[in-house]
């Protein structure tokens, strides 16, 4: 069955070149069509153009016409950092820190991932299940198209096997394109309060074997910050991920730069998230890799933390991409239209960087750039229709407000 999407008042983001990603001054680049038509089959985008260039229809009985009404059409965000299955939300730790308590505080009195993580435990697998498709269809009704989700809340064996099961179960029944990352190095849990090394033991030895075996992982990730996990530990915890064919994606600099993004980079890593705290080592460890910055500006909003310096990477020609970094704790929202304004009004990224940002980098931060991220053909056909809006940029200035009309995953509407 093919679909044509007519009346596209711009396409935007149309690559023919395959770009892997956007870097420096290219992230001002971005190609965009008027007057636009869109043609999918079987879930693949085959054919874009302008309107007076259409070839037409050649079997109308197998072919379905979609009006876009002068709308626009982006390509699906893609949101390489997202902790999407967690079993009970945190708004009493909000409130706490409205009245004055850290993030760091909060963690202290047994709040923050250890709270999280008994949670965790208490639920069954089927229900963390339903819980967390719930939220990722609310994701992709906002316009995201591509997903990572980690693990991190189990912290013991058969939790974090729990998590990845849901992840995995997901995957397969949902639309939308998911990477699973297994992040069993979140927080030390409080059987291994003070054996912080047993516990690494145990991600390595135990969990790590099975993950592989059942093929539940595409990434591994650490949380290298005080309080957490060091330096060594996430060299430790890379090399172990490498073995089992796992690349990281870390979580660096959001309190403290301890030398984790160098250790990372070195380590071979696709990313690098967080990185609100940057010294001169830091960004100067990207040179010569191919290693992405992932910034979470809305973890930056709810927090009240320092937002990381966009603008330093572009100038230092090291790719970033924006992420929601879903999560009860640090960013309770997982909309990316939101983090796409956020992108512009506090990271200062004009709007053909921020949707560089939030599509194919964002791809690309998922090793998902082949397949989604830009319209381009020979990729799915994952993207969403406006409201009839007066300019691109217009998305990211209106922040708040719900222009997204239509959303498609392989070239199907989802409702
Ligand atoms: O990316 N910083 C570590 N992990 C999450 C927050 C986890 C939580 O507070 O539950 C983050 O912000
Ligand atoms: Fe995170």
């Amino acid at each position: 069955m093919k679909t044509v999407i007519k009346n596209i008042s711009k396409l935007i983001q149309c690559d023919s070149n395959n770009i892997k990603f956007r870097v420096g001054k290219e992230m001002n680049l971005l190609n965009t069509i008027s007057n636009a038509y869109l043609e999918i089959d079987n879930g693949i985008i085959t054919d874009f153009g302008n309107m007076d260039q259409w070839k037409g229809i050649d079997d109308w009985n197998k072919t379905e016409i979609i009006d876009a009404e002068n709308g626009m059409v982006f390509p699906s965000y893609c949101d390489s950092h997202t902790h999407l299955v967690f079993a009970q939300s945190r708004e009493n730790e909000f409130n706490d820190r409205i009245n004055g308590l850290s993030y760091q505080e909060i963690a202290n009195n047994g709040g923050g991932i250890l709270n999280s993580a008994k949670k965790i435990d208490e639920i069954t697998e089927d229900e963390l299940y339903n819980i967390s498709l719930n939220r990722l269809n609310k994701s992709i009704l906002t316009g995201t198209g591509a997903v990572e989700i980690k693990s991190g809340y189990g912290l013991n064996l058969d939790s974090e096997l729990k998590i990845l099961r849901v992840i995995k179960k997901l995957k397969e029944n949902s639309p939308i394109s998911i990477k699973s990352t297994f992040l069993g190095a979140h927080a030390v849990p409080l059987e291994f309060k003070n054996n912080k090394d047993g516990y690494l033991d145990l991600i390595i030895n135990e969990m790590l074997p099975i993950i592989k075996s059942e093929n539940l992982a595409d990434y591994i990730d650490i949380f290298c910050e005080k309080g957490y996990f060091d330096r060594n530990d996430t060299i430790k915890i890379l090399k172990a991920g490498q073995k089992h064919g796992l690349i990281g994606k870390t979580h660096v600099n959001q309190f403290n730069s301890l030398g984790g993004v160098k250790a990372s980079i070195e380590n071979g890593c696709l990313s690098v998230d967080h990185l609100e705290i940057m010294k001169e080592d830091d960004f100067l460890a990207f040179k010569g890799s191919n290693c992405i910055a992932t910034l979470l500006p809305s973890c930056s909003f709810f927090l009240g933390i320092p937002y990381s310096p966009a603008k330093e990477f572009i100038k230092r020609e090291i790719p970033i991409n924006l992420a929601s970094d879903y999560n009860p704790g640090s960013s309770p929202s997982s909309n990316m239209n939101f983090v796409a304004s956020l992108g512009s009004i506090k990271l200062k990224l004009n709007s053909n960087q921020v949707i560089n940002a939030t599509t194919i980098n964002g791809a690309y931060a998922m090793g998902l750039e082949n397949q989604v991220g830009t319209i381009s053909i020979g990729k799915k056909a994952n993207f969403f229709i406006t409201k009839s809006i007066p300019t691109y940029q217009y998305l990211h200035y209106a922040f708040g407000e719900n222009l997204i009309k239509k959303v498609f995953l392989e070239g199907k509407e989802i409702k």
